[in-house]
């Protein structure tokens, strides 16, 4: 049964879901399918019903223990901070959804615990907003956080505007590929580094892709010769040290994978005029998530180990 409500000796109702958790850190050997509780709901909660929660590379780090001195984990743990699902319940101070309402949602805590590889989810009613239109479930789960760290470094870190260019290291990546939809839809013109399996995909989507390497600071000067206006790194393979030699005297420069004295950082933060944009994008046809594989919930260990290859095409998702 997926969602089962019992009666306790209370007489309050209590319920049960399916979810994939890990009780000790660890890589994917660690985490397995149980029977757990429903997420706790408080009064602007909203309680939704999974159809994808897509895999971002903080899972599995977190899971690996790499965040203990910044976060507090209460065991058993289920990760995840992306969903896509239909709205189950809200709380009594919820008037934004209703349920049957289609949402997809970035419900990162700070505390580790209750996420999304889960039959439901709860979170504040900020975390949601509305499914884009014709995108599908497993796309859709596929742009909270990423889009998030996208739009946020691409509008706020480096503002890029219409006929500057943008260069993106790790365009074809989650956060690269939304990094240079964001930045084409403002009319900025993208050059993206990519392995050459994703460089048909890379023009597919209005970057022009270039390849890691020796060969990259020639291949940036010459294509840009006046200097790129914008830099933005989401593969940490020492992209940036060619900065100096490839950008305009002004050149902008942000970072997503930790700090560097050339870059400002980027951490994505929940703003739901931010993920209202991105739906917005998706919506006009500007914005779009590739999906490289499906699992299901009881294959999510294997869904983390796909992710751990670090170059799947596209997003990995769960579903139910
Ligand atoms: N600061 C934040 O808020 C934030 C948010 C999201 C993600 N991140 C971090 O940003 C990085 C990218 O995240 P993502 O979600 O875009 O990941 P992703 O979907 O796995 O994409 C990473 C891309 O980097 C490229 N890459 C190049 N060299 C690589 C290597 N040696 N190992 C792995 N990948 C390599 C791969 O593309 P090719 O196959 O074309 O080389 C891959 O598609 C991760 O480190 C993640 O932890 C930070």
């Amino acid at each position: 049964m997926l969602f089962s409500w019992l009666i306790d000796d209370d007489g309050k109702d209590t319920a049960t879901m399916r979810a994939a958790v890990y009780r000790e850190f660890g890589g994917p050997e660690v985490l397995g399918l149980e029977q757990v509780d429903l997420p706790k709901m408080s009064q602007n909660s909203v309680l939704v019903r999974m159809r994808a929660a897509a895999l971002n590379p903080a899972d599995h780090q977190l899971q690996e223990g790499l965040g203990e001195d910044a976060m507090d984990t209460i065991f058993p743990v289920i990760p995840g901070w992306d969903v896509a699902g239909v709205v189950e319940r809200v709380g009594p101070g919820v008037w934004e959804l209703a349920p049957g309402d289609e949402v997809i949602g970035y419900v990162r805590s700070d505390v580790l615990h209750a996420g999304s590889y889960a039959e439901f989810v709860a979170a504040d009613v900020g975390a949601f907003v509305r499914r884009p239109r014709g995108m599908s479930w497993e796309a859709a789960a596929g742009l909270p956080l990423a889009g998030l760290t996208a739009y946020q470094a691409v509008d706020r870190a480096l503002a890029v505007r219409a006929g500057e260019t943008l260069l993106i290291h790790g365009a074809a990546g989650g956060v690269g590929s939304l990094a240079a939809q964001i930045a084409a839809a403002r009319g900025a013109r993208v050059l993206g580094t990519a392995s050459p399996a994703n460089h048909d995909y890379l023009r597919t989507i209005g970057a022009e892709p270039l390849e890691y390497g020796d060969g990259l600071l020639d291949e940036v000067r010459f294509r840009a010769p006046d200097g790129v206006d914008a830099v933005l790194d989401t593969a940490a393979r020492g992209g940036l040290d060619i900065i100096p030699r490839v950008g305009t005297a002004e050149v902008r420069v942000a970072t997503i994978t930790g700090l560097h004295p050339l870059a400002r950082p980027v951490f994505a933060r929940l703003d739901r005029a931010h993920l209202e944009s991105l739906v917005d994008l998706a919506e006009a046809g500007r914005l779009g998530v590739r999906v490289a594989a499906t699992y299901p919930l009881e294959q999510a260990a294997d869904a983390q180990r796909a992710l751990r290859s670090g170059h799947s095409p596209g997003k990995i998702v769960i579903v139910p």
